[in-house]
């Protein structure tokens, strides 16, 4: 039998990586995306956002890239997409809403809306997008609707857990796959399109279409939960003077708890982990369950205190005001190897100081072009040397490895005052204190 047939609507962190790594599993792939910039990049062989390993993917497998296998191509025709796929997975964003704790479905159903109506035989249509739960049998009924098809073509859910700087390996290589089915058919072509995976051991559960869905927002719930967890922790130690990272270092030695997602600092942010909070206390809310999830209202609130504790610790180390001081900010990305800046906490904390007075200096290796777009009023420095340069504080907000990299004693030189803070805890305070800074963290002792 033959292979089936890829489609991909939605070419983001997530679609553009899927689309690539079809094409690298060997399956004939065609990419849609209603962004027109973005296909163009894409037709290049160009990654449209900064993700590693993922260019040189695209450029193995786009046709008409010199040397490239040609599985994968771009359309902007519904009607092509409908005619060519045998499985179409649907990976558009949704965002959360505007003013409001629920997710924006509106991308997910003008997807379905625009494909359906171009299913004339045997389809699958898979949901990758991360959506609360109910949304797949409501989508299913609305195929069924629309599809000249009818009951030939079918949905299932198959959430994605890749993260961001690690999506490729993530999509090559994921640690389980999970899909949401309503029946044989489904489970038996998303089988075919997994099989590379699954014969390298990667473990594949059957579900039904809520737990599926389920299972990616309990997942983002619980990794938030665990770094708001350290967060308070890192609280308790600022008013006990103890110290965070080895408190997280000794927990972790149990391996019921383990070490992951236990590094405390200015807490999470990125396109994923604080809307899915929300949405998946908004979406218990209407289930009549919204008591289950009064928690993560508190997850919430403690990742968001702790930007505004960086600032607070800014403001003691200029002597308790900021107006006019000027602070350098070392990352600008939610977290490092991307260039997101969506929901970032640094970036957030770099506005909050500059909006009450500071002159704020910004540099990120890859998010400077993002971040001048949401934020165009902040400093932005080409090198952390330059952003250094005059600075009565330096803040590291993104652990990018470059800054790891730094030399004390040469930004020493540069800067006006020698105090750094350090919101992710991933700098070494020795080297530092011996360039005669003041080094302070969140959740560590002053000394
Ligand atoms: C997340 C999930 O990890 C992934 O499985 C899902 O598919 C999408 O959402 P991502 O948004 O790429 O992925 O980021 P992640 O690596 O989870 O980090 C989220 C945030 O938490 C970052 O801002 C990071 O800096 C922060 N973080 C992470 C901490 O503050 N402490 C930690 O110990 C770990």
């Amino acid at each position: 039998m033959a292979s089936p047939k890829i489609t991909v609507i939605g070419l983001g962190y997530l679609g553009a990586t899927h689309a690539a790594a079809m094409a690298e599993l060997g399956f004939e792939v065609l990419g849609l995306d209603v962004v027109p910039e973005k296909m163009r990049k894409l037709e290049q062989g160009h990654a449209p956002m900064f993700e590693p390993g993922l260019e040189e993917l695209l450029r193995s497998h786009v046709a008409g890239v010199e040397g490239s296998s040609g599985r994968l191509r771009f359309t902007d025709s519904w009607e092509e997409i409908g005619a060519f796929g045998d499985v179409h997975f649907v990976c558009v964003n949704t965002p959360q809403k505007h003013g409001e704790y629920g997710c924006d479905m509106s991308y997910v159903d003008s997807a379905v809306e625009s494909l359906a109506p171009h299913l004339h035989g045997p389809a699958l249509v898979v949901g990758k997008s991360t959506v609360p739960v109910g949304s797949a049998a409501r989508l299913a009924a609305r195929i069924a609707e629309l599809a000249p098809a009818g009951a030939e073509a079918e949905l299932a859910w198959n959430p994605e857990f890749l993260r961001e700087g690690f999506a490729v390996q993530d999509t090559l290589h994921p640690d389980r796959i999970v899909v949401g089915v309503a029946g044989p058919r489904g489970e038996a072509l998303l089988r075919e399109v997994y099989a590379t995976p699954v014969a390298e051991g990667t473990p594949f559960l059957v579900t039904d279409f809520p737990t599926a869905e389920l299972v990616k927002t309990a997942a983002n719930s619980f990794l938030a939960t665990k770094i708001s967890f350290i967060n308070a922790m890192a609280e308790i130690c600022e008013a006990a003077d103890g110290d965070v990272v080895k408190l997280a270092e000794a927990i972790g030695h149990d391996d019921r708890i383990g070490r992951k997602f236990l590094r405390a600092g200015i807490g999470f942010g990125g396109g994923c982990l604080p809307k899915d909070l929300r949405a998946f206390m908004a979406r218990a809310g209407e289930l009549g369950a919204s008591e289950a999830l009064t928690f993560l209202r508190e997850i919430d609130s403690i990742n968001m205190r702790r930007r505004a504790q960086m600032v607070e610790m800014a403001r003691e180390a200029l002597g308790g005001a900021l107006l006019g001081k000027r602070i350098a900010v070392l990352g600008a990305t939610f977290k490092p190897d991307s260039d997101d800046v969506r929901d970032s906490p640094a970036l957030n904390v770099a506005g909050q100081l500059h909006l009450q007075g500071a002159q704020v200096t910004v540099y990120d290796p890859k998010g400077m072009e993002n971040a001048r777009a949401v934020f165009p009023t902040l400093g932005y420095a080409d090198s952390a040397l330059d952003a250094v340069r005059g600075a009565d504080v330096v803040l590291h907000l993104t652990e990018w490895a470059e800054f790891k990299e730094l030399d004390p004693a040469a930004l020493g030189d540069v800067a006006s005052s020698r105090h750094i803070l350090d919101g992710r805890n991933t700098l070494d305070p020795v080297p530092w204190r011996k360039a005669g800074w003041t080094f302070r963290a969140l959740g560590r002792p002053t000394l």
